[in-house]
This record gives structure tokens, C-alpha cells and sequence, in this order.
């Protein structure tokens, strides 16, 4: 079962706890031997589930490319790194001589810990709250990859949403050295009319497994942006995340029962109700999943 330390005392923290500090053991269950918890890139014709791992290396391999990760490469940040599995790829398949991950998870740092690569370092800190020390520490590219969900509250008001998307911004072009690529993985929503049980659905998405969690709108984004980047590329990757979380169910559904012993029914229905949701709301366009990639100017 989990174990994890007592609640903090930002409610905000304690809402990211209550989902990623579900133990490993379980999240291995979940994502497979890729430990990724966001979009794949699939082939035409592969497996949904004999190519997860590829699907998932795939996608980063790609993100390395767009961002110019090469064995020149300094310093890489990811923000919202997960389990480790991108900040791993850089340092050892990319080249990148150190990379940073920030997660709010105690759990996940504790596993990329067991990676046991000293050129990762691990922070459990806020976006919010990071701030490289000098010139020295900034970084030649950095990532976000379906953590940016998470970082706006949906219990601000619009207009002070949009301030909050624009302070991520700024704080990521204020870590990142002039010229460096920041390539994210977003969801956005569409404004398209909502049936009852779509409303139900995303009631559920707020109450019961992400608390405040505000999908954006890609206008948000870019507003939020500019001035402070170039925008390269914005490309609409939807089936990304839809085929990762029917992937996710899949593994889910194989290896039910020891996920129950580790988790509990309840933790494991919870799980299985949203990722049916994200997949059939990606599947039906109301959400996207953009892959933006931008220059610092
Ligand atoms: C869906 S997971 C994605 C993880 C990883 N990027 C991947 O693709 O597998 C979201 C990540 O965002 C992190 N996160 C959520 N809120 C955060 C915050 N305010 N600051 C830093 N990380 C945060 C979580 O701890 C988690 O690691």
C-alpha cells in the first residue's frame, strides 16, 4: 500500500500527493517497464500494447531532436519529470551532460533515485518556487510533458489564470539561457457543448482523482508566451494520449487482481474510471493534446 508521509500544508501539493503518491509498485503495473505517464507515438499498424515501451521512447527521442539535444548539450530541465524515465534518456541515450527534474511527488524522486544516474538531480519543488542561482545554471532546453494539466489552478478566476500561465512562462524563459527550445505536452479544451454525462465525468476528473487540475486553452498558451518566446510549432497530437491511456487500461485490466492488492478496489475503480475518461474525451475532440515547441527569444 502507500506509504507517504504526512499531508503539507499547501492544499495544492496535497491534491498532486493524493494521485502520484500511489506507490510504484503500482505505477509499474500501470505504465510498464517505460515508466511514462503521457502521450506515445505509435506507428501505423503497431500494438497498442507490444509497442507502449517504443510508442513512449519514441515520443522522447523526438522531443530530444526538436529541443537539439546533442553530447554539447549542458544543462536539460524537465519540468514535472514523473518517474525519470525523459531526464534518463537525456543524460544516457541524448548525451545531456546534467539533468534536473522537479516533481511535487516524494515517491517518484525516491524511484528515480533507484536509477542510480549521477547525472540526474531530483528536486520535489514547485515550478513556482524554482529559480536557477545564476547564469551558470541555465539550462540549454527544457521539457514539460503532460505536467502542465496540474499548474493553474481551476479554482482561480479566468483572469487570474491567465496571470498564472504567464508567470510559468516566465519562469521557465528566466531558467533557460537565450536561443534554448522548451518543447511541452498539453492537453487543451475545446469550447464544445457539454452533454450531462460528459459534465458528470469532468465533476468526477475535479472531485475524486485531480482536485483543481485546469485543462488550458491553447489561446491561454500562446498569449501567456509571448514576448518571451518564438513559437517554432504547434502541432495537434490527440491520438497521443488517447492511445496511451487505452494502453494504460489494458495493462490495468491483465493484472487487476495484484493491483488491488497493492492499491485497494477503490483506488483501482478510480483509476480505471479516468482514464476511460481522458481516452473518450480525446477520442471525441473535446480535448486535444498539443505538442508545442518554442524558443527562448
Ligand atoms: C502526468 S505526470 C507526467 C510525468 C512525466 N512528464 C511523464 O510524461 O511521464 C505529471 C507530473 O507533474 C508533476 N507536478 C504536478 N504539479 C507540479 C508542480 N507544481 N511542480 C512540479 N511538478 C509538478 C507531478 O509530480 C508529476 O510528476
Amino acid at each position: 500500500m502507500t506509504t507517504v508521509a504526512p499531508k503539507s500544508v499547501d492544499p495544492e501539493v496535497d491534491a498532486i500527493r493524493h494521485h502520484y503518491e500511489v506507490s510504484n509498485d503500482f505505477y509499474r503495473l500501470l505504465l510498464g517497464p517505460s515508466m511514462m505517464y503521457s502521450g506515445g507515438y505509435w506507428e501505423a499498424g503497431e500494438d497498442l500494447n507490444a509497442a507502449l515501451d517504443e510508442a513512449q521512447y519514441r515520443k522522447l527521442d523526438k522531443f530530444a531532436e526538436l529541443a537539439g539535444v546533442s553530447p554539447a548539450t549542458g544543462r536539460v530541465l524537465d519540468i514535472g519529470c514523473g518517474w525519470g524515465t525523459m531526464l534518463n534518456r537525456l543524460t544516457t541515450v541524448h548525451g545531456a551532460g546534467q539533468a534536473v527534474g522537479l516533481t511535487l511527488s516524494r515517491t517518484q524522486e525516491a524511484f528515480i533515485a533507484g536509477l542510480d544516474n549521477p547525472r540526474i538531480t531530483t528536486l520535489v519543488q514547485s515550478w513556482a518556487d524554482y529559480k536557477v542561482a545564476d547564469d551558470s545554471e541555465k539550462y540549454d532546453a527544457a521539457f514539460c510533458i503532460n505536467a502542465l494539466e496540474h499548474f493553474v489552478s481551476s479554482n482561480l478566476p479566468p483572469k487570474e489564470r491567465t496571470k498564472r500561465y504567464r508567470f510559468f512562462f516566465q519562469q521557465v524563459a528566466g531558467a533557460l539561457n537565450p536561443g534554448a527550445k522548451f518543447v511541452l505536452h498539453t492537453m487543451t479544451a475545446e469550447a464544445l457543448p457539454m452533454t450531462r454525462g460528459l459534465l458528470d465525468d469532468l465533476k468526477f476528473l475535479q472531485r475524486s482523482e485531480f482536485e483543481g487540475c485546469h485543462i488550458p486553452h491553447l489561446s491561454e498558451l500562446s498569449a501567456a508566451a509571448e514576448g518571451l518566446f518564438e513559437i517554432d510549432e504547434v502541432v495537434n497530437e490527440r491520438e497521443s494520449f488517447a492511445m496511451a491511456c487505452r494502453a494504460w487500461l489494458v495493462l490495468l485490466a491483465e493484472r487487476r487482481d495484484e493491483a488491488v492488492a497493492l492499491e485497494g478496489e477503490e483506488v483501482v475503480s478510480r483509476f480505471e474510471r479516468y482514464l476511460d475518461i481522458f481516452a473518450y474525451t480525446l477520442e471525441d475532440k473535446f480535448f486535444n493534446n498539443f505538442r508545442v515547441t518554442i524558443t527562448r527569444r
